[in-house]
């Protein structure tokens, strides 16, 4: 039977072996998909072991999505943009073939959680500048969306992306993030602001417009103090959640070969 896993570490906090394990019992089909726990230095020993175990592909992440690249004989335009890849699929032949779905399962939740909202409409606002902003950046570019306000704690960082990802982005000062959300007609939050944990979210929100569609890519808890704020607003929110399991459709099509739904099943079935 098939096999694939996602590969990573820590990893069992990861909750990409419910959802493929879920869509194979969904849809019966026969394979299996595990939780594998690797360290940096036996990254690439346990990926060129893998397909002799009968492991068809496989999910990335942390903290390897950035270094799997060296190992790839092939990679998509999107995980070369993003310079990281999440999903490996093993050829026949012994080849390595690296994509990079996040920003795809990104624009996947927006149009199915928030419909209305149109990218080319109008500019997005995006709260911080690590690994997670870079796919959402190239994402949204690749949809059109005609600007991208970026705003991060560490300034260097935002400048940085707008260097290399050009001059449809405008970097804003952190301590401008508030009003900068006035404009925005989509704002996300790829800080770990607000998660289980962390620090709490205090970008002031009283420039926020209730037609602004708002998503947060923190998903514990589901619903963030950020999200919850903007609710009360009167903004159409959108939680992170969706974008992991939408993540993972390429990759399960892929290597078992049924397009899987995500819907609140697949919702109940990770939770
Ligand atoms: P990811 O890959 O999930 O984006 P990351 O690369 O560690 O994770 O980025 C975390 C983001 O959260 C960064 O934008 C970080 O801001 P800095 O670049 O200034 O570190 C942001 N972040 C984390 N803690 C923060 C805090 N207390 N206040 C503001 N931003 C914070």
């Amino acid at each position: 039977i098939p096999k694939a896993g996602v590969i990573g570490n820590p990893i069992s906090h990861s909750l990409s072996p419910k959802l493929h394990n879920y869509w194979l019992r969904r849809y019966d089909l026969a394979g299996s998909y595990t939780a594998l726990q690797v360290a940096e230095e036996d990254l690439e020993t346990t990926i060129r072991s893998l397909p002799g175990q009968g492991f068809i592909g496989a999910n990335v992440t942390l903290p390897h999505k950035v270094s799997v690249l060296q190992l790839a004989d092939h990679i998509t335009d999107r995980a070369t943009l993003i310079g990281a890849a999440n999903t490996l699929t093993f050829k026949e032949d012994g080849r390595i073939f690296a994509d990079n779905t996040d920003g795809y399962g990104f624009i996947a939740n927006l149009k199915q959680g928030a419909p209305g909202w149109n990218p080319k409409s109008g500019p997005a606002a995006i709260l911080g500048a690590g690994g997670a902003a870079r796919a959402i950046i190239v994402a949204l570019a690749d949809a059109g969306v005609p600007e991208i306000l970026l705003s991060n704690r560490t300034r260097p960082k935002a400048e940085a992306l707008r260097a290399e990802f050009g001059a449809r982005i405008k970097v804003v000062d952190w301590v401008q993030a508030g009003p900068m959300l006035a404009d925005a007609h989509i704002v996300i939050n790829t800080t770990s602001l607000g998660m289980k944990g962390a620090q709490e979210f205090k970008v002031p929100l009283d420039d926020l417009q209730s037609q602004t569609v708002v998503t947060d890519i923190v998903y514990t808890p589901l619903r963030t103090p950020f999200l919850i704020a903007a609710e009360a607003i009167g903004c159409k929110t959108v939680d992170g959640l969706g974008m992991l399991l939408h993540q993972g459709v390429p990759g399960f099509e892929r290597w078992f070969g049924m397009r899987p739904e995500v819907d609140d099943n697949t919702r109940q079935a990770v939770l």
